[in-house]
């Protein structure tokens, strides 16, 4: 443990006094973190952690790389930010080296400030372009806590944050939750989880788009590739575009630098943020093909959109993450949690499962039966791993998913420092049951 600033207690009272946070927290949490490196985070009383969130999904080259902070800070001497409207040589650069990374299909890239913000401008192109008002997202899906982008996620505990009702111009349509498919067990699938989708797309004729996490960062959900194809063969066939949101799953997180890779997809539009600033401020990307590009109106611009200093973070990250092969560590560290979640045997792991290194692990009470592992488990097993110092989050859709996205920088020695810690917890948690 490293010492504590000489004022965390004082701090930490001012936090509690005067910073608002709207959410409920586990103990222990916040952390008021004073210095963070590679996958290690320190909080003002020294204590160290490993960060199994990345900084939520951001810092994907490890926090503080050294060369981020060295083109942030030279960056800070020439431009920081000129509008939205104008630009400045990092933001060009970026937008290029994004392009030239991306899908095909997407040709033009608009700069905004964070994810929420790029989904808004996303569902702007789409109903502009289409001149249609529907859109239509994954059940499970999440696009962000601003009103536009609640609209179009699914979950009833973010939706009710509105405090209005929501409109009705959106509507869910069947994810892939391979783990409780309703339709198995089987040795083949054939996306029936998907039958009632084509009636669903017909009766919404002003369906503008889908907008869609390829693999749902809420609890690691990846369909199989024919479900894909379905989904993608019966949206084409009606003209529907593709909003492939690539905030979490972008710049390498699933083992592939956009995740659409995976599955051969063409989106029109593909949005991202969280690390595309490299961890330097906040940047919202909603990049479009270019007949949306032409047709997209603004209206007015995102005042700080493509901040050049973020854009300056973003450029080195691009590199970082091809210098130290950052996407092929990815891959092959999710392959390396996999095999070793699953060699702990322990009865409460009920699935593994990771693309890259965008997963979790699936507790459950009984592997048979795959009761879902109780609230007051979870919380004990999540204060635990607290305690013991490592940073995640519990998510998926019954709250009974360890959420595990490290930094990509993330060794196998890290990843088996983690596993240690969760199987003393897990054997000490139903001890004392
Ligand atoms: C898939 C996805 N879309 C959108 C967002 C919203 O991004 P932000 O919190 O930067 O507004 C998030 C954030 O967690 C996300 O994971």
């Amino acid at each position: 443990m490293a010492d504590a600033l000489p004022d965390a207690a004082a701090i930490e009272a001012d936090d509690l006094k005067y910073v608002m946070r709207p959410w409920t927290h586990p103990k222990g949490e916040p952390v008021i973190i004073a210095k963070a490196k590679g996958c290690t985070v320190t909080d003002v009383n020294g204590k160290e952690y490993l960060d199994l969130t990345a900084g939520y999904f951001v810092n994907n080259a490890g926090h503080c790389h050294p060369k981020i902070a060295e083109a942030a800070s030279k960056q800070v001497h020439e431009v920081l930010q000129v509008s939205g409207k104008h630009g400045s040589v990092p933001m060009v650069k970026l937008a290029k080296k994004l392009i030239q990374l991306a899908p095909k299909s997407v040709a033009k890239a608009f700069f905004s400030t964070g994810g929420s913000e790029a989904n808004e401008f996303a569902l702007k192109m789409a109903r502009q372009y289409t001149k249609k008002s529907d859109i239509a997202y994954l059940e499970n899906g999440y696009h962000g806590l601003t009103l536009g982008s609640l609209e179009v996620t699914a979950s009833e505990k973010y939706r009710e944050s509105a405090g209005k009702p929501l409109g009705t111009d959106n509507y869910a349509i069947p994810t892939a939750y391979c783990y409780r498919c309703k339709y198995g067990p089987h040795t083949t699938c054939t996306a029936q989880c998907l039958d009632s989708l084509p009636g669903k797309l017909d009766a919404r004729p002003k369906t503008a788009a889908i907008i869609a996490e390829i693999v749902q960062a809420v609890g690691g959900l990846a369909p199989p590739q024919q479900w894909w194809d379905r989904v993608d063969k019966e949206r084409k066939q009606r003209g529907i575009l593709l909003i492939a949101d690539e905030i979490q799953t972008g710049l390498g997180r699933t083992g592939k630098m956009f995740a659409v890779e995976h599955y051969g997809l063409e989106p029109e539009i593909m949005t991202g943020g969280k690390g595309l600033c490299g961890g330097v401020g906040s940047l919202g990307l909603s990049a479009a093909n270019d007949e949306i590009s032409k047709a997209f109106f603004g209206g007015t611009t995102p005042t700080n959109g493509g901040n050049a200093v973020s854009c300056a973070g973003g450029l080195a990250m691009l590199e970082i993450i091809s210098e130290e092969k950052l996407i092929e560590n990815a891959a092959k560290m999710g392959r390396y949690f996999t095999e070793a979640a699953w060699d702990l045997k322990d009865p409460w792991i009920g699935d593994v499962r990771f693309t890259g290194l965008l997963g979790g692990i699936e507790l459950v009470k009984n592997r048979e039966s795959k009761e879902i592992l109780g609230k007051t488990e979870m919380a004990a097993i999540k204060d635990a791993l607290h305690d013991a110092g490592m940073l995640i989050t519990i998510s998926g859709l019954h709250g009974n998913v360890l959420r595990l996205q490290p930094p990509l920088v993330v060794t196998s020695a890290q990843i088996d420092q983690f596993l240690a810690a969760l199987r003393k917890v897990l054997n000490s948690v139903r001890g004392s049951g």
